[in-house]
C-alpha cells in the first residue's frame, strides 16, 4: 500500500492549544496510516506578533488541507481594535457550517442507577446567528446593538445535518431494544418570534423527510435544565449558534468535562477538529492540562478522513479511529488521570498510556 498521505494542518494556537496538539499529533503518528503534517499559527500571540489573528498564510494552508487540527486561541473579553476570534473566522472562511460535539458517559459514575447511559450530540449552527459578528454601537457608545442572523439556507442545511446523523447513530446501534432516532429541535421561538421562529420552522420542515425519526422541539432554556437533569433523554439536539455553544458546554459535565470534550466542524469541502475547551490561562505552561479532547478530536478526524483516503486505506483510518476511541475510554476509566479528573498526572503520562493501549488493543 504506498498511497499518497493526506494533509493535516495543525494550529495549536494559544495557551494549553500548544499542550494537548502535540499529543494528538503524537497519537497520530503512532498509527502510521499515511499522514503529513503542515503548522500554521493563529490567536491572540500571533496577533501580537504580526499584527493578524488568522493570517492569510494560515487561511490558504487551511484552504488547502485535507483536514485541520486546531487547539484553542485565547480571546481578549474586552474590545481590541483589528482582533477578531480566529476559529469564528475560520469556521466562516471555510464554511464548516455544523459544528457536532458529541457526548457520552462510559463508564457510567458511581452510584448512578439509570438504565439508559449519557449518548447525546449537539449539532450547533456554525456560521450565523448572533455570532455573525454584525455588532455596532450607537448613541456615542451608550447602546450597543448585535444582529442575529437566521437563514432559511442555514437552518436547512443544518437540520439536514442533524436528522441524517440520528438515522446513521440509529443504525450503528446493535441492540435489539436500542431508543428510536430522535431530534430534539432547540430554540427561542416564543420570544424570538422571527429568528428563531424561521429556525424551527425549517427544522420541523426538513423533519417531514425523516419519517423513521422522531422531532420534538424544546425551548432552550428548558433543555438547560433537562441537560442538567435527564440528559439521557436527548439523542441529536440541533440548536443556533450561541444557544448551541452553551448547550454543548452543559452537556459536556457528564462526559468528564472540558478536557474531554472534542469537536468536529463540518462542511462540503472543509473539515476542521478541536476540543471544546479554550486557552485555559489558570492552568497554561504546568504541563498538567488533560490531553484526552484533543486525543479524541484526533479519533474524528481520522473517521471523516476515511472518506477522502483511498479505498485500500479507508478502513484502516475507521480501525485507528475506533482504536484510539477504546483507548481514550481505557484512561478515562482506570487511568492515569490529570487534576481535571482528580489525578496528579501530567500532559505527556496520559498521551503515553493512550499510545499504549491504541496499540494493543
Ligand atoms: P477554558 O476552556 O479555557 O477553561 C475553562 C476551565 O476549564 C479552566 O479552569 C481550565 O483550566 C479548564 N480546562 C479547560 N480545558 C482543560 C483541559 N484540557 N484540561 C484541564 N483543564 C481544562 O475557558 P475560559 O477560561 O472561559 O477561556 C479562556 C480563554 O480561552 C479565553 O481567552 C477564551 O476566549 C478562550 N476560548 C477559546 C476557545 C476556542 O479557541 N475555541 C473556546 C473557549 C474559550
Ligand atoms: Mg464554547
Amino acid at each position: 500500500m504506498n498511497a499518497p498521505p493526506l494533509t493535516i494542518l495543525v494550529i495549536p494556537g494559544d495557551g494549553i492549544g500548544r499542550e494537548v496538539i502535540p499529543a494528538a499529533v503524537a497519537v497520530l503518528q503512532s498509527t502510521g496510516l499515511p499522514l503529513r503534517f503542515a503548522e500554521a499559527d493563529a490567536g491572540w500571540e500571533c496577533f501580537q506578533r504580526c499584527g493578524e489573528a488568522l493570517p492569510l498564510e494560515t487561511l490558504d494552508a487551511a484552504r488547502a488541507a485535507d483536514a485541520v487540527l486546531f487547539g484553542a486561541v485565547a480571546s481578549p473579553s474586552h474590545p481590541v481594535a483589528g482582533y477578531r476570534s480566529p476559529i469564528v473566522r475560520l469556521r466562516r472562511e471555510l464554511d464548516l457550517y455544523a459544528n457536532i460535539r458529541p457526548v457520552f458517559d462510559d463508564p457510567p459514575r458511581a452510584g448512578d442507577l439509570r438504565a439508559r447511559r449519557v449518548d447525546l450530540v449537539v449539532v450547533r449552527e456554525n456560521t450565523e446567528g448572533l455570532y455573525a459578528g454584525r455588532e455596532r454601537v450607537e448613541d456615542g457608545g451608550a447602546t450597543a446593538i448585535a444582529e442575529r442572523v437566521i437563514t432559511r439556507r442555514a437552518s436547512e442545511r443544518i437540520a439536514r445535518v442533524a436528522f441524517e446523523l440520528a438515522r446513521a447513530r440509529h443504525a450503528a446501534r446493535s441492540a435489539e431494544d436500542a431508543p428510536p432516532a430522535k431530534v430534539t429541535i432547540v430554540h427561542k421561538a416564543n420570544v424570538l418570534r422571527e429568528t428563531c421562529g424561521l429556525f424551527r420552522a425549517v427544522a420541523l420542515e426538513v423533519a417531514q423527510a425523516y419519517p423513521d425519526v422522531q422531532a420534538d422541539e424544546m425551548l432552550v432554556d428548558a433543555c438547560a435544565l433537562q441537560l442538567a437533569t435527564r440528559p439521557e433523554r436527548f439523542d441529536v439536539i440541533v440548536t443556533t449558534n450561541l444557544f448551541g455553544d452553551i448547550l454543548s458546554d452543559v452537556a459536556c459535565a457528564w462526559g468528564g468535562g472540558l478536557g474531554l470534550a472534542s469537536s468536529a466542524n463540518l462542511g462540503e469541502r472543509h473539515a476542521l477538529f478541536e476540543p471544546v475547551h479554550g486557552a485555559a490561562p489558570d492552568i497554561a505552561g504546568k504541563g498538567i492540562a488533560n490531553p484526552l479532547a484533543a486525543i479524541g478530536c484526533a479519533a474524528l478526524l481520522l473517521d471523516h478522513l476515511a472518506h477522502r483516503a483511498p479505498l485500500d486505506v479507508a478502513s484502516d483510518f475507521r480501525a485507528w479511529s475506533a482504536r484510539i476511541q477504546r483507548a481514550i475510554r481505557r484512561v478515562r476509566v482506570a487511568g492515569p488521570h490529570t487534576p481535571d479528573l482528580g489525578g496528579n498526572a501530567v500532559t505527556s503520562e496520559v498521551t503515553n498510556a493512550v499510545i499504549a493501549h491504541t496499540l494493543t488493543s
